[in-house]
């Protein structure tokens, strides 16, 4: 794990001070009463890589590349979109339909879980996996406490299940067809320079390719579709398996898509 402390923002507020008492706990870092100190100093005072900001009443992590945080916006435009009957490339690869339930084995920002949870509606359900526990914690305390958009996103965010867990240590505990769709978004092996947003996340992500073993786990957990998105031209599709593709045709994403055979149409 990295080093970390817990913190506030300089507001003091009691509930900041309880929430990162909390979080502290969890973990078993300290807790260090925030002051006038910048995060350079708190960092260079208690030799840590990262520290857990409790701030608004959410959580925030400071990283070496800037703040990482949970903001439901990510995912506005794409179920606003959805929601006006338009396509979701995403949606389309893993061909999602109400009640369907979707194991998203690399949360991140949680962007693609909210819109894999608003398509499969309240009879559906999302379980996301994040190997980092900082930001398994960020990202899931967000889903479950921050306002969505409104009612749709809302409800889309509460229904995610978080864990902290390697997708191939829990793929190994599932039973057979235990989810509908196992998806992977890895960190990109040749990354888009233009998504500086994704700075912090690049700061403390796991970027170890998908091992093989992942995908044959996952294709013996799904009973429809294993789905992969990657850089367009990567060469993981290949080095993975994937023949058929799915995205826009000058995007510069794609979906592997994987067919689990006898899976319903
Ligand atoms: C590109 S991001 C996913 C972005 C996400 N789809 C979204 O919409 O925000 C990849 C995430 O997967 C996580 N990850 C990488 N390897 C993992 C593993 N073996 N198990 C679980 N999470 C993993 C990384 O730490 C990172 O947070």
């Amino acid at each position: 794990m990295m080093k970390a402390i817990s913190t506030t923002g300089r507001r003091f507020k009691p509930e900041n001070v309880r929430l990162a008492k909390e979080v502290a706990q969890k973990f078993g870092i300290s807790y260090v009463s925030r002051n006038r100190e910048s995060m350079e100093e708190l960092r260079e005072l208690y030799d840590c890589e990262v520290i857990l900001v409790a701030k608004k009443g959410l959580l925030v992590l400071d990283t070496l590349e800037g703040e990482l945080f949970f903001h439901p916006n990510m995912a506005h435009l794409r179920l606003k979109n959805l929601r006006m009957g338009e396509h979701d490339h995403m949606v389309e690869a893993m061909d999602l339909r109400p009640g369907m339930t979707v194991l998203d084995c690399t949360l991140g920002f949680g962007a693609d879980a909210i819109v894999a949870s608003y398509a499969t509606g309240s009879g559906g359900s999302v379980t996301g996996l994040e190997v980092n526990p900082f930001v398994a914690e960020v990202i899931g305390y967000g889903l479950g406490h921050s306002l969505g958009d409104n009612y749709d996103m809302h409800e889309a965010m509460r229904r995610i299940r978080v864990h902290c867990a390697d997708y191939l240590d829990f793929l190994r505990e599932q039973p057979d067809k235990s989810f509908d769709v196992v998806y992977f978004d890895p960190m990109f092996r040749h990354p888009l320079m233009e998504s500086e947003n994704l700075n912090p996340l690049r700061a403390v992500a796991d970027h170890r390719p998908v091992p093989l073993e992942a995908i044959s786990e996952a294709k013996r957990v799904a009973r429809h579709r294993v789905v992969l998105k990657e850089n367009s031209r990567s060469l993981e599709f290949a080095r993975l398996g994937f023949t058929k593709m799915a995205g826009g045709q000058y995007s510069k994403i794609r979906y592997g898509i994987y067919e689990i055979m006898g899976a319903c149409p």
